[in-house]
């Protein structure tokens, strides 16, 4: 038995993104750049008031202008289905989805209350300024922190199986906790944050003979987006299409149908013409955000570092409609083994926008405040903070009594304080002082879920010998063009030259929306099996053959590579995929599957991603000015596909995890009930001038587990273990604990 040659081995290989040239060239579209003819504009007013009612809507004015076409608001909009499941995508949480121009009923500041439609942009923009409206206004509450005492349990739904609620407690905390000669204790509070993607929020309805409409819709899930819109609108599916090829960056902001989405569908449908509505910056702050959060963490510990307590509670914010959800509290009971573990997970209605999945949503909020809890900790016990998580390191999951798939974490730990050079850190805050710079090292660790979903994929080996795949998936920038590429090329054998992978379309086989990391997982698994079913034909064709080399084989016994179909125990014996499609009368062979988690398989494991995080940071002592100065993340998320593509997921991770330790606050006027910093001047972030030296390791791990292809995504591990890294970095360059983020310089001052 022989190995056939892997000439043609592209998985593993840091090839360039496939969808590059398109993308630097301008070629690559993206939902408000396709041009239509005959098409209209829409631009939609927000409310001015964050609760009460619209008492009057007068359009005369803007109406009254050459070339508008039409006013929408809540007196003139067409019906629309009536019960909240026709309103229900795939990301909704528990309640009564958002319904814009339902009513004269405002529910938060930006709200939409109108679309204006006329012939130009820019003619729309100014009779959008021209709607008088007068509201009858009532009080309104958007401060969590006053509001805490309205903290209950959130109702569950179906969104409560991927976010599930914190389990019950373990041992007795309040025991342990009073007994443990070493704890801490501290109160976390963080700051809302905007997704502030590059592309706009944007939709381009093209209206088509007999009412059919082919939408450009920036979106995570075009599936997500077709639903919505025929079930709202009540349009049959034949009749709609949804396109969404690029995406500017999705980060959770296209989990869940944009308003845009809807006033562009509805105008268009009522003006018989194609209508292109695109969000303002400033209104993309009226759409979800990462809900602001007050957790508090207790943990005590035993003289020898062993954690015997751990306490943490989160409220976050929500809608007055909907009750959004995420996991903060659960991962400590996952990460450590700890036997007295309470969690309690709450929220608080506000008059504000439904909160939506940012990334790693949950999950960098909650081990923020614990992995800055650790630390605190170690100082306290008096050890090493590494030492600390590695004395209470587990590879089993306590929380579920489920061993992990795979948990390369303590390899993490191991490369990344090497790579760091973390040894030699002295344990004293303000003891690595460098001229006026207060030097810190920090570290945390990170955890999020490696989960996959079911989705389906079409694999056509056309008449001329080249591969085309697809699926109804999205590339939210993460390179799911370029993973499949590879996937598809290696399943039968191909250079990826030879392979072109379609997405963002839902004339192409089922797909979930792409987030939560499972994107590599589910779609290349669907990919995959497509092109076996592929193989499988050719195999068949193969056998048809007169005097063929392949009589008797089975799937088992044969192997592709170098354009070939081979037999394992002789890849001499061969035959090219050409040949084996000319077989087939003329005709391209063509197989569409599904991928289905096996379930089977996975429910004896907890399957999650794991990382390890050293931050250095230089403070300025007069200034308080945070500059984080290197930073080594270790990363243990199964078989990497792709090391290019896999190092910016991280790469861009961590830049956010900078972002969200140092910079990012969405600022709430509570006089107005409004986000007042709505702008990319005024919400910070980082840009290039806060990155200096970042470094990526992937550590080795294998995991049969978590699907065929062993891989666990990494859309969100990167940021998870950034912000408290930071934190604790902070910390050991200056003895103050900053445990609200962000840690702006006035915290430090
Ligand atoms: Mo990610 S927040 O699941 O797009």
């Amino acid at each position: 038995m022989s190995t056939p040659p892997a000439i043609n081995q592209s998985i593993g290989k840091p090839i360039n993104r496939v969808d590059g040239v398109d993308k630097v060239t301008g070629k690559a579209k993206y939902a408000a750049e396709f041009n239509v003819p005959d098409l209209a504009y829409g631009v939609v007013v927000s409310s001015a008031i964050a609760k009460g009612k619209i008492s009057l809507l007068d359009a005369s004015d803007a109406l009254a202008l050459d070339g508008v076409l039409a006013v929408f608001t809540h007196e003139n909009r067409p019906k629309l289905a009536w019960f909240d499941i026709s309103y229900k995508d795939q990301d909704a949480p528990p309640g009564s989805p958002f319904r814009p121009l339902h009513n004269a009923t405002i529910n938060y500041s930006g709200q939409p209350i109108a679309l204006v439609v006329a012939e130009t942009f820019e003619l729309a923009r100014y009779a959008a300024t021209l709607i008088r409206v007068e509201y009858k206004e009532e009080a309104h509450e958007t401060n969590l922190e006053t509001n805490l005492h309205q903290a209950r349990k959130p109702k569950s739904g179906i969104a409560s199986l991927l976010k599930p609620p914190p389990p019950k407690p373990r041992g007795d905390f309040e025991k342990a906790y009073a007994e443990a000669p070493a704890t801490m204790n501290g109160r976390y509070i963080h700051a809302a944050e905007h997704h502030n993607p590059m592309e706009l929020f944007a939709t381009t309805v093209s209206y088509e003979k007999g009412g059919k409409l082919t939408i450009y819709d920036k979106t995570q899930g075009v599936t997500n987006s077709i639903l919505y819109v025929t079930q709202v609108f009540n349009i049959p599916f034949k009749d709609v299409r949804v396109l969404s090829p690029y995406m500017g960056g999705g980060f959770g902001a296209g989990l869940r149908p944009q308003y845009q989405l809807f006033m562009a569908v509805m105008a268009a449908r009522e003006l018989k013409r194609s209508v292109r509505v695109s969000l303002t910056r400033q209104q993309m702050f009226t759409f979800g955000h990462r809900p602001a959060t007050v957790q508090n963490v207790a943990l005590g510990a035993l003289p020898d570092g062993t954690m015997n307590a751990l306490y943490h509670d989160a409220v976050g914010e929500t809608s007055q409609f909907e009750d959004y959800t995420e996991v903060v509290v659960n991962w400590g009971g996952m990460l450590y083994p700890t036997e007295n573990v309470k969690l309690d997970y709450k929220v608080v209605p506000l008059d504000v926008y439904s909160p939506l999945d940012m990334r790693a949503p949950g999950g960098v909020t909650g081990m923020s405040a614990l992995e800055e809890a650790m630390d605190e900790l170690a100082y306290s016990v008096g050890m090493d903070p590494l030492e600390l998580r590695l004395k209470n390191y587990t590879d089993i999951d306590h929380s579920q009594k489920l061993p992990y798939s795979s948990k390369e974490l303590k390899e993490c730990f191991r490369q990344g304080a090497e790579r760091f050079g973390w040894s030699s850190r002295t344990m004293e805050p303000c003891s690595m002082k460098k001229d006026h710079n207060l030097i810190g090292w920090g570290m945390a660790t990170g955890i999020w879920e490696a989960n996959q979903m079911p989705a389906r994929a079409e694999a056509v080996l056309m008449v001329n010998g080249k591969l085309r795949v697809s699926s109804a998936t999205a590339d939210i920038g993460t390179g799911t063009y370029t993973i499949m590429t590879q996937i598809a090329a290696d399943t039968l054998g191909l250079p990826i030259s030879d392979v072109l992978f379609k997405l963002g379309d839902t004339d192409l086989p089922i797909a979930p929306i792409s987030g939560g990391s499972w994107t590599a997982a589910t779609i290349g698994s669907a990919v995959q099996a497509a092109c076996q079913e592929v193989g499988k034909t050719l195999l068949k064709l193969a056998k048809k053959m007169p005097d063929s080399p392949f009589k008797g084989a089975k799937w088992d016994d044969i192997t592709f590579s170098d354009k070939h179909m081979r037999l394992k125990s002789d890849p001499s014996v061969a035959l090219s995929l050409q040949t084996l499609v000319d077989q087939n009368g003329g005709k391209a062979v063509r197989e569409t599957t599904g991928a289905l988690p096996n379930m089977l398989k996975q429910k004896n494991y907890t399957r999650s991603t794991h990382s390890a995080v050293f931050v250095e940071v230089m403070v300025d002592e007069e200034l308080g000015t945070v500059k984080v100065t290197r930073a080594v993340t270790a990363v243990a998320g199964g078989r990497i596909l792709n090391p290019k593509t896999a190092r910016s997921q991280i790469l861009g991770g961590m830049v956010w995890g900078i972002s969200k330790a140092l910079e990012e606050e969405s600022v709430l006027d509570h006089k107005f009930g409004r986000f007042m910093n709505h702008s990319l001047a005024e919400y910070h972030m980082a840009v290039n001038a806060d990155i200096h030296d970042l470094d990526v390791i992937f550590v080795e791990e294998h995991d049969d587990i978590v699907n065929p292809l062993g891989v666990k995504g990494l859309g969100e591990i990167g940021i998870v273990g950034m912000p408290a890294a930071i934190a604790n970095a902070v910390f050991h360059a200056t003895g103050r604990r900053v445990r609200d983020l962000p840690i702006t310089l006035d915290k430090l001052l």
